[in-house]
């Protein structure tokens, strides 16, 4: 049975993700900062852990082979990161969509390989500076900008493994809001189905929940 850890597991993407690979037969450990009765139900193995807490998120380990990481928890932080008082939740903000994955993916390199496994981020268009026509959310923007310079980095140091970032679609999550088109169920189950054609060629490659590359 293969071996999934996904961050974020409560609710959204999260949650959707443990959903679908629980029906598909995977073990999954499943982090959070506080659980929910949804994932409770589902039969993964909850752990708690805050992404904003770097000590912690160096320390975690699978104990056992992992075949595939999602990092996927994250946060719009601030709307507006224009003044020295929001300079302290900008930075907030890099701390879990940006750092927090890169020293997750770090932590659990050993069991990844272990396993010939697969490391995946949930990313954003928003982070695409090609994209980017309509400005605004700049600290969740530029948080996911850098991640993506970050796993691109993982990619090219661990060359015997497979690291790629996804944009989920505009999904309808709390994040995404009730008018976006995309379901969680249409966005993990494409997102599912990237990650199971991924060979080593696509590594360090930015793709979208339909396989689609999308921009730097
Ligand atoms: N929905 C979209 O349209 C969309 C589009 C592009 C990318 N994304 C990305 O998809 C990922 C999942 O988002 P979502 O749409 O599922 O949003 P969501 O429903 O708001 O879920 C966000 C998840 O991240 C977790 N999280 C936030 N801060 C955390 C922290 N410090 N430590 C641990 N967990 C933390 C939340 O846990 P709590 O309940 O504890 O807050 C929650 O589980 C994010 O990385 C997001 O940037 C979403």
């Amino acid at each position: 049975m293969p071996t999934l850890l996904v961050t974020g597991a409560n609710r959204g993407l999260g949650l959707e993700f443990v959903r679908q690979y629980r029906e598909a037969g995977w073990d999954v450990i499943a982090t959070v900062r506080e659980s929910s009765p949804e994932l409770e139900s589902l039969g993964a193995e909850v752990r708690t852990l805050d992404m904003s807490d770097a000590a912690a998120v160096s320390a975690v380990r699978a104990g056992r082979p992992l075949d595939l990481l999602i990092a996927n928890a994250g946060t719009y932080g601030p709307r507006d990161a224009e003044d020295a008082e929001s300079a302290g939740e900008w930075l907030d903000t890099f701390a879990v969509n940006t750092i927090a994955p890169y020293l997750l993916a770090k932590a659990l390199l050993p069991e990844v390989r272990a396993a010939g496994g697969k490391l995946v981020v949930v990313s954003t268009r928003m982070g695409s500076l090609e994209d980017n026509s309509s400005g605004g959310f700049l600290a969740y923007r530029s948080s996911k900008t850098a991640l993506n310079m970050a796993w691109k980095t993982l990619a090219l140091a661990n060359p015997d493994l497979v690291c790629v970032m996804l944009h989920p679609g505009w999904v309808q999550t709390r994040m995404g809001g009730q008018s976006a088109p995309v379901t969680p169920e249409q966005s993990i189950a494409g997102m599912r189905k990237v990650i199971d054609g991924l060979a080593p060629k696509d590594s360090g490659a930015f793709l979208d929940y339909e396989g689609n590359t999308v921009p730097w």
